[in-house]
C-alpha cells in the first residue's frame, strides 16, 4: 500500500514534565561523579542560586529546535513559578514551535536513520532530526503573523512588542493555555527574538509588507535590544540559562555593554549556565566559553559553568534541581513586560504625543 501522510504522522511529541520527577538526589550524587555530570550539577547549584538571590534577574535563552523536541511545558513551568524574568529565542521555537503548537497542532515522533526524505517531501512532512512537521499546517502559523501584523497599527515595533500581541490575540482566540507565548502575555514575562523575520514569521511579515508597501509592521531590532538593556540596568544583577546558543547568547551578554554605552553603572551578569553540544575549536560564538566572554567584560567567572551536553538530556536534571529545590518559592513576579510598556508610554508622553499603549 502506498504510505500516506497520515500513515507518518501518528505518534506525537510530548512534553516532559518536571514537576514529576524529584530529580535532586539523582543530581546531588553527580557532584561526586566526573566529566559532564559534575559539570552538570555544578550548573545546577548555580541555577539555584540564582532562583535564591533575590536581586537576580534570570535571562533564559533559547536556540535550536527546543519546543519541537519536548521542552514546551518545562519553559511554561519557569514562566508560571517565577524562575525566569525575561526570555530570549531564535524564531523557530516561539513561532514554527510554540505559536504552532498553540494553533492546535502537534510535533511527531519520526525516525532519522531510514527517513525516505524525497517521500516525506512528497507527502508535505519536514523532518527536524528525529521529528516531523505537517508543512500544510505549518502554512497556518505565516498566516497567523500576516492577520496579526494586518490588526495593528502600522510602525516599528520590538519583536517583544510583537510578541506580546501574539499572547493576546491567543487569549482573545481562547488558543494556547499551554503555550509559552500565552504563559509569558498572562504572567508579564517578556519574549525578544532578536531576529524575528529568520522564522515562519518572517513569511507573514513578507506577505503583509507586499500587501502595504507603504504603510507596515515593521520589526526594530534596535529597539529590542534597547529594551533588554533596560532590563539589565533595572535589575542590576542578572543570571543567564542559556540553552544551545547562536544569536540569543550574544545578545542578552551584550546588554552589559550596551548599559555601559548608556552610561549606566551596570554589573557584568553574575551568574551564567550554557548546555550545548557547540564546540570551541572554530572561534565561533555558540561554543566559546563563559570564561572568554568574560574578558570581554560581559560574564562575570566565579559562577559559570557550560555544560556539554544535547539539551533535552541536560536541561529537564538542571531545571529539575532548582524547581524541587523551591528557590523560586521566595521570589516575586518581576513583570517586565509592564515595566517596558510603562516605559514606552512615557516615552511617548514625553514627546507631546497621544499615548497608544494598552
Ligand atoms: N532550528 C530550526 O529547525 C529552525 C527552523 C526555522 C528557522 N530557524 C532559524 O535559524 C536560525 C538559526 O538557528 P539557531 O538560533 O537555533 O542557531 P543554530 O542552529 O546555529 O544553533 C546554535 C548552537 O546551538 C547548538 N545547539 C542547537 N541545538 C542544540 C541542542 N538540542 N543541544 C545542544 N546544543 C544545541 C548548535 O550546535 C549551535 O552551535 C534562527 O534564526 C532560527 O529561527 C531554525
Amino acid at each position: 500500500m502506498k504510505p500516506t501522510q497520515k500513515s507518518f504522522l501518528k505518534e506525537t511529541i510530548k512534553h516532559i514534565d518536571i514537576k514529576k520527577h524529584n530529580v535532586v538526589p539523582l543530581v546531588e550524587d553527580m557532584a561526586n561523579m566526573a566529566y559532564t555530570s559534575r559539570d552538570l550539577n555544578r550548573a545546577a547549584v548555580i541555577y539555584d542560586k540564582m532562583l535564591k538571590d533575590k536581586n537576580c534577574c534570570i535571562f533564559v535563552c533559547i536556540a535550536g529546535s527546543l519546543v519541537s523536541a519536548g521542552l514546551k511545558k518545562m519553559i511554561v513551568d519557569m514562566i508560571q513559578n517565577k524562575m525566569v524574568d525575561a526570555i530570549v529565542s531564535n524564531g523557530a521555537n516561539m513561532i514554527d514551535q510554540d505559536l504552532f503548537e498553540a494553533l492546535g497542532y502537534k510535533h511527531y515522533k519520526g525516525t532519522p536513520h531510514n527517513a525516505d526524505d524525497n517521500l516525506l517531501r512528497d507527502l508535505h512532512i519536514d523532518r527536524i532530526y528525529d521529528t516531523y512537521i505537517n508543512e500544510d499546517e505549518l502554512k497556518e502559523c505565516d498566516e497567523t503573523i500576516r492577520v496579526i501584523a494586518e490588526s495593528l497599527e502600522p510602525r516599528p515595533y520590538s519583536s517583544r512588542e510583537f510578541l506580546w500581541e501574539i499572547g493576546k490575540w491567543l487569549e482573545k482566540n481562547k488558543k494556547g493555555k499551554d503555550s509559552i507565548l500565552y504563559n509569558a502575555y498572562k504572567y508579564g514575562v517578556p519574549v525578544f527574538v532578536p531576529a524575528f523575520s529568520d522564522c515562519s514569521a518572517g513569511f507573514g511579515l513578507v506577505a503583509h509588507q507586499t500587501e502595504h508597501p507603504q504603510h507596515h509592521v515593521s520589526i526594530d531590532s534596535a529597539k529590542d535590544f534597547l529594551e533588554l538593556t533596560k532590563i539589565k540596568i533595572n535589575a542590576k544583577e542578572s543570571g543567564l540559562m542559556m540553552f544551545a546558543g547562536g544569536v540569543p547568547k550574544n545578545f542578552v551578554q551584550d546588554t552589559v555593554v550596551a548599559a555601559e554605552i548608556l552610561g549606566a553603572n551596570s554589573p557584568m551578569h553574575k551568574y551564567a549556565v550554557q548546555i550545548t553540544v557547540a564546540d570551541v575549536r572554530d572561534g565561533a560564538l555558540s561554543g566559546s566559553t563563559l570564561k572568554e566572554a568574560s574578558s570581554w567584560g560581559k560574564v562575570s567567572t566565579s559562577l559559570e559553568q557550560m555544560v556539554y551536553s544535547e539539551v533535552t538530556v541536560a536541561a529537564p536534571l538542571i531545571i529539575g534541581y532548582g524547581y524541587h529545590k523551591k528557590g523560586w518559592k521566595t521570589r516575586k513576579f518581576s513583570n517586565y513586560a509592564k515595566f517596558l510598556q510603562d516605559d514606552d508610554k512615557k516615552n511617548l508622553t514625553a514627546k507631546g504625543k497621544k499615548c497608544r499603549c494598552n
